[in-house]
């Protein structure tokens, strides 16, 4: 069975004062058995991480630290990077790994993603690699390929065990803070589409991986997007700044 994962992605919102705050509201939202169904995890800008990490350990709140993307270095002359080696020290678990505002915002390829997603399971983090496309390319009939591609060079020379326990996460760039979600069978089928490249790719990773669905997720959407059988959790972006709305997602089975 794989345990479902919700991740918040804060994007470039929450200063550290906000992102305390907010921090304390979710865990004052969720509760134990919310935690036993559910893993969650928080990715906030880096200048939140280590007022974050404080909070989580000295509360002792299950929620997962995670990063929105790290360098592939360990040190040098990267001015404004941060490498995958800083977010290990803060304990964080989870790093966003090639989300479409990284590929279309600052132009990252496939072989930098690649680079990244190793650099993360060097450091004993999980990387969620993101995958998804553009309008224009499912207009086109596309979709699968796009999403193939981003896969095969995402994951390549990453072996089948780290496979296993990475996350994916599928984006349709189309639906990603624009209010339009893919309808849950349409997620569904390039969900099931990335289990069956995966299973292609490394027959033995294929049962584990958890595969994300992201793109307009809210509390309204969530059950019915968490019903499909190849959707394992959901990335969430704007939904996830406020805690209110971002544990009504977290509780999505008790709002069916
Ligand atoms: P959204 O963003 O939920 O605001 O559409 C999702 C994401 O970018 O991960």
């Amino acid at each position: 069975m794989r345990k479902p994962l919700i991740s918040g992605n804060w994007k470039m919102h929450h200063n550290h004062f906000e992102a305390i705050q907010t921090i304390q509201r979710l865990a004052y939202a969720l509760s134990s058995s919310d935690y036993e169904s559910v893993d969650v995890s928080v990715h906030a800008p880096f200048t939140d991480l280590r007022s974050l990490q404080t909070v989580i350990e000295v509360d002792q709140i299950p929620i997962n630290l995670g990063a929105q993307h790290s360098h592939w270095e360990e040190k040098g002359a990267f001015t404004g990077e941060v490498s995958p080696e800083m977010l290990a020290k803060l304990n964080v678990s989870f790093v966003i790994v090639g989300h479409s505002e990284r590929r279309h915002i600052f132009g990252e390829s496939d072989e930098d993603v690649n680079k990244k997603v190793r650099a993360v399971i060097a450091k004993e983090m999980t990387p969620i690699l993101c995958v998804g496309e553009t309008s224009e390319e499912r207009e086109s009939g596309r979709t699968l390929e796009i999403v193939e591609r981003q896969l095969k060079e995402g994951l390549k020379e990453v072996k089948a065990s780290e496979v296993a326990s990475m996350v994916i996460a599928y984006e349709p760039v189309w639906a990603i803070g624009t209010g339009k979600n893919a309808t849950p069978e349409d997620a569904q089928e390039v969900c099931k589409g990335i289990r069956i490249k995966v299973a292609d790719l490394y027959k033995t990773a294929s049962d584990d991986v958890r595969i994300q669905y992201g793109g307009s997720v809210k509390g309204v959407n969530a059950p019915d997007l968490m019903k499909q059988a190849d959707i394992d959790g959901l990335l969430v972006g704007g939904a996830s700044l406020d805690p209110d709305e971002f544990s009504r997602i977290i509780k999505y089975r008790l709002l069916d």
